[in-house]
């Protein structure tokens, strides 16, 4: 196996292995190494079916299942694998659907899953199919935002306690969204505003687009606040764009990453299969759980009346 960077301060792309040949013996050791220090991994030329993408991400813990994890029931073990996609059934889906808004809402900087009882310790991403322009994948290190914060901003985050919604990413596309069961079905959580790698030691900030409040602070210092560390990680330096090509393979770590995807022209067709592992405490998952307790019923996320979509 050789790495390359992808980017001055997170990333590599890893060459040398077919990633249907990884076992829990045989190179996941050294591709979970090069996880933990890099936080991002490129595979490019990979052919990997549902089956084997889903063996690949299951070396890395327990498949996300979201129908489980809001209904309260038992992980199943190998639940279908999410499509990204703007065509169903052989044909494309129109620009306005729902469907095709909801992942125009991914064009916002997030982490996946965390407003899941259980986050996601990884996104497993595989393209199929990618348009001729556009469509790119941004990812910032929040690990490296975070070594770099001022110290006075760095200081706040230490004890603060994010409070994350998927409404607020939705709502800014279209309020109709939050009548999708798919996003309606999303409860309120805290974490902890910094996540410690429990490999490295290294901490990274753990925000996403979906934190919607701060415990213990006023609604709008809360937004000033968020606003001001969103802005210092999405800095253009801290920046990789990921154009895909068919066979591309990223494993990204949710914990000390953030990204966003790009607009791409809707009437040509956009296919990735995304496959989520759920965080554990020996991921450093405790580690992020506020010490005064999970999400409260007065801390809800509240949609406005007046909510005013993007432009
Ligand atoms: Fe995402």
């Amino acid at each position: 196996m050789e790495t390359s960077p992808l980017h001055p301060r997170f990333g590599v792309e890893v060459k040398g292995v077919d990633l249907r040949d990884v076992t829990a013996a045989r190179h996941y050791p050294e591709i979970r190494r090069l996880f933990e220090d890099h936080a991002l991994l490129l595979f490019r030329g990979q052919s990997l079916d549902e089956a084997a993408q889903n063996d690949l991400a299951l070396l890395f813990g327990p498949l996300e299942d979201r129908l489980a994890d809001t209904a309260g029931t038992p992980a199943r073990a190998r639940p279908a694998i999410p499509r990204l996609s703007n065509r169903e059934d052989g044909a494309l889906l129109p620009a306005d659907s729902l469907d095709v808004l909801n992942l125009i809402a991914n064009q916002q900087w997030h982490t996946d899953s965390t407003f899941l009882n259980t986050p996601a310790l990884i996104n497993l991403i595989t393209a199929h199919v990618v348009p001729s322009r556009g469509g790119e994948t941004e990812l910032v290190s929040t690990r490296a935002a975070f070594a770099d914060l001022p110290a006075d901003l760095r200081a706040r985050v230490a004890d603060a306690v994010f409070l994350h919604s998927v409404l607020p990413s939705r709502l800014r596309v279209d309020a109709d969204l939050l009548a999708l069961e798919q996003v309606a079905r999303y409860g309120c959580q805290a974490w902890r505003a910094v996540w410690p790698n429990p490999e490295t030691g290294q901490p990274a900030l753990y925000i996403a687009g979906h934190v919607y409040g701060v415990r213990g602070m006023a609604p709008a210092a809360a937004e000033a606040f968020v606003a001001e560390l969103l802005a210092f990680c999405t800095r253009p330096e801290y920046v990789y764009s990921h154009a895909w090509r068919p066979g591309d393979v990223l494993i990204w770590d949710e914990r000390a990453t953030m990204h966003r995807g790009r607009p791409w022209p809707l009437d040509e067709e956009r296919t990735l299969t995304s496959c989520c592992v759920s965080a554990r405490d020996l991921d450093g998952l405790a580690q992020v759980r506020p010490t005064d307790g999970p999400a409260r019923a007065e801390e809800a996320f509240v949609p406005p009346a007046n909510a005013e979509p993007l432009s």
